[in-house]
């Protein structure tokens, strides 16, 4: 079989839909049939009539999401009592529309996440990148408005992903990556180190900075980073590392699912010389790898280093993680971050844009049926 890679938009999926940049407020109608303004508004578990069409939601099920048990693990462990709230992908756009990744509806998604993850005390919440559409400066913005009018009350830290630092062809001024660091970063630097509880988090840049990886949208862990996670991992108790790009195993399920299943989709961007990134996480007997990047809840273990990919706020699953590690392992629960008339819409919009982002719907579901996924 021919290798199949990348994707003609270049981005973390597949997107036939045009994006229309409308400008500020736009409101297009996004010809789903939900309603001509759907508000996905109500909240996870609203049993209201919310606009879309559907009248009173038509689910059995009541309530405010408790979140759904996503992973068991036996590590990382601390003796404090440690919970993360962590958010995949935003891809926080303010002018665009349309693709799977339902830009009009970014904000509603990604504020919803924000503030059901408040609202449930955590010690930090941590995004794993692609934090606005394209790294465009009005994004930061407003992402960063919503992060004080949410008002966390707790520390907000990110890493870049591939959507957030400058390429090659960009008709914006993108922000910098020493930029984001200044905003998202605890020292305002990557690579950082920050105890958050009883927990070393490891923030990591996998997705270039401006001088490399200005042309793809591939990932890599420079040497630098490679040298520096050698020399910081072996001071750390409990080491959980943070990168927006997958390990490798990751990369061979997506091509397993493709040849098991959807044999003409591509496979999106992938990190590239992973070996010596992947040498010091097992050298040093990492347990947990944070990431995102592929919009789906997913796990992988290899050399025994776990990886726990978040799902993306915006695109279906809609949701967020809730990690909790104590004396006994972590815990890991997603919890949703659309209404149900939005995960519909969000099902829909994925598995129709392309045979890729079709396959890439079936390989969260079956994910999602298989809830937990890993039990230690
Ligand atoms: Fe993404
Ligand atoms: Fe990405």
């Amino acid at each position: 079989m021919t290798e199949q890679t990348g994707s003609e938009s270049g981005s973390d999926e597949v997107e036939s839909t045009p994006t229309d940049e409308n400008g500020p407020g736009s409101t297009s109608a996004d010809g789903s049939g939900l309603g001509s303004t759907p508000t996905d508004e109500n909240g996870p578990g609203s049993t209201s009539t919310d606009g879309s069409g559907f009248g009173p939601t038509p689910v059995d099920r009541d309530g405010r999401a408790s979140g759904t048990l996503m992973a068991s693990l036996a590590r990382p462990r601390t003796e404090t009592e440690t919970r993360l709230a962590v958010i995949a992908d935003p891809h926080l756009s303010t002018r665009g529309s349309g693709t799977s990744k339902l830009f009009e509806h970014t904000e509603t998604h990604v504020r919803q996440a924000l503030t059901d993850a408040a609202a449930r005390n955590p010690d930090a919440v941590v995004c794993v990148g692609d934090i606005t559409k394209d790294g465009e400066p009005w994004n930061y913005e407003r992402f960063d408005e919503l992060l004080a009018e949410i008002d966390l009350d707790v520390p907000f830290y990110s890493v870049p992903g591939n959507h957030d630092v400058p390429k090659d062809g960009d008709e914006h001024d993108t922000l910098s990556v020493s930029a984001f660091a200044d905003r998202y970063a605890p020292d305002g630097q990557f690579p950082f180190h920050v105890r958050v509880g009883g927990v070393d988090l490891l923030g990591i840049n996998s997705a270039g900075d401006g001088e490399f990886l200005t042309d793809t949208h591939e990932g890599e862990v420079s040497a630098e980073t490679v040298s520096w996670l050698a020399e910081r991992l072996p001071e750390t108790e409990t080491p959980v590392v943070v990168s927006h790009f997958n390990l490798p195993e990751t990369d061979r399920q997506l091509r397993a699912h493709r040849d098991a299943a959807e044999p003409d989709m591509f496979t999106p961007p992938a990190i590239r010389n992973a070996e010596p990134f992947l040498d010091v996480l097992a050298d040093n007997d990492v347990p947990l790898l944070l990431t995102g990047h592929l919009h789906m809840p997913s796990t992988a273990q290899q050399r025994g280093v776990r990886e726990v990919m978040a799902p993306t706020t915006c695109s279906f699953p809609q949701g967020y993680l809730l990690v909790d590690v104590g004396p006994d392992g972590t815990e890991i629960r997603m919890v949703p971050c659309a209404d149900f008339a939005g995960t519909v819409r969000g099902f829909r919009e994925r598995s129709s844009d392309s045979v890729t982002a079709r396959g890439l719907t079936a390989m969260a579901a079956t994910r999602l049926a298989q809830f937990p996924l890993v039990e230690e």
